[in-house]
């Protein structure tokens, strides 16, 4: 990455530049959740030194056991976020409720995954935050595709920051010796069609039929590769960069699959197609649901066209 690429902060203001009204309300949510995101990197890539690993003892509203880890990158959202002034009220998926601010004239409203893939914490293996920002609307819960912004820290061999305001998708990394995030993927284009595919393969016997014979098909054709992280930031990540297909569908045990809607599915869905790419729960988009409740589950298949494509054929014959 070359020293002289532009910091993130610059980048949103140039992108805030093309909108002559703009109040320069959105640049400073996003920059700080940028902040935020260095926080919970520095205490990531620590973990195994300071007491930050194991369990706190608490389930979350999932029935998933929280990690020291996960409460500590929420904690360090909610601060940051409402230090922002920017925020009306947010929502974590470590947390029951949504969260209302006092600062009832703030424009925004933002959901959040604070820890994505918080089993890996105990093994050293990739995690991430998610984010998504709707403009104060009527309800809280609102359809994907009114997303203003939407994007993702990635904890991985090193640390990224990815995002789209609607425009284009662009990826920074974070320089530690600068301490910036600096752009070192431009214009982020997910190819048409990979040669690699992402799902937990331990549930195929639990999968609806045409699941199975999309991913017999995948086995049989090329072959496809499969990859699986566990975290689904690593996981997309992947897939945005080399094209191919992830998934976490409806199976017999989870017949709304296991990712969360507002706080994972949209977001994700929001880059991955503003990247050229496709989303869907099983035949619908997941940016055009309704949401009825702040936690729900929904199924997803996302990735490049291709492949996308083709899992709906199966499941429309
Ligand atoms: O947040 C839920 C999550 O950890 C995702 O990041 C990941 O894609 C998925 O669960 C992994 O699920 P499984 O444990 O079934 O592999
Ligand atoms: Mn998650």
């Amino acid at each position: 990455m070359p020293r002289n690429s532009i910091t993130l902060t610059e980048h949103i203001l140039k992108e805030e530049q093309k909108f002559p009204k703009a109040s320069g309300n959105l640049t400073l949510l996003l920059t700080q959740i940028a902040e935020a995101g260095k926080i919970i990197a520095s205490h990531v890539q620590n973990s195994g030194l300071i007491d930050i690993e194991g369990k706190t003892g608490k389930k979350n509203v999932y029935e998933e056991e929280v990690k020291k880890l996960d409460e500590f990158a929420n904690d360090t959202m909610v601060r940051v976020l409402t230090e922002s002034k920017q925020v009306f009220a947010l929502a974590s998926e470590e947390i029951e409720k949504p969260f209302f601010t006092e600062i009832t004239k703030a424009d925004y409203v933002v959901f959040f995954d604070p820890l994505d893939g918080s089993n890996n914490v105990d093994n050293n293996n990739p995690l991430g935050t998610i984010f998504s920002i709707y403009r104060k609307g009527d309800s809280l819960l609102q359809k994907g595709k009114e997303q203003v912004a939407a994007g993702y820290i990635f904890y991985g061999s090193s640390v990224m920051f990815v995002y789209s305001c609607g425009s284009g998708v662009n990826g920074f990394t974070l320089d530690p010796s600068v301490g910036s995030f600096l752009l070192s993927h431009k214009n982020i284009t997910i190819p048409e069609q990979g040669s690699i595919y992402g799902v937990n393969e331990g549930n195929f016997n639990l999968f609806e039929k045409p699941t199975q014979e999309f991913i017999l098909s995948l086995k049989k054709s090329k072959p496809y590769r499969l990859r699986w992280g566990a975290c689904m930031v690593a996981d997309v990540h992947r897939f945005l960069m080399n094209g191919g297909v992830f998934m976490y569908p409806k199976d017999k045990s989870a017949p709304n699959g296991k990712l969360r809607l507002m706080f994972e599915v949209n977001p994700m869905a929001y880059i991955i197609t503003k990247a050229g790419g496709m989303a869907l729960t099983t035949t619908e988009n997941p940016l055009e649901i309704n949401p009825s409740e702040l936690h729900q589950r929904t199924p997803v298949l996302l990735g490049s066209p291709h492949e996308v494509k083709n899992f709906l054929k199966f499941h429309k014959k």
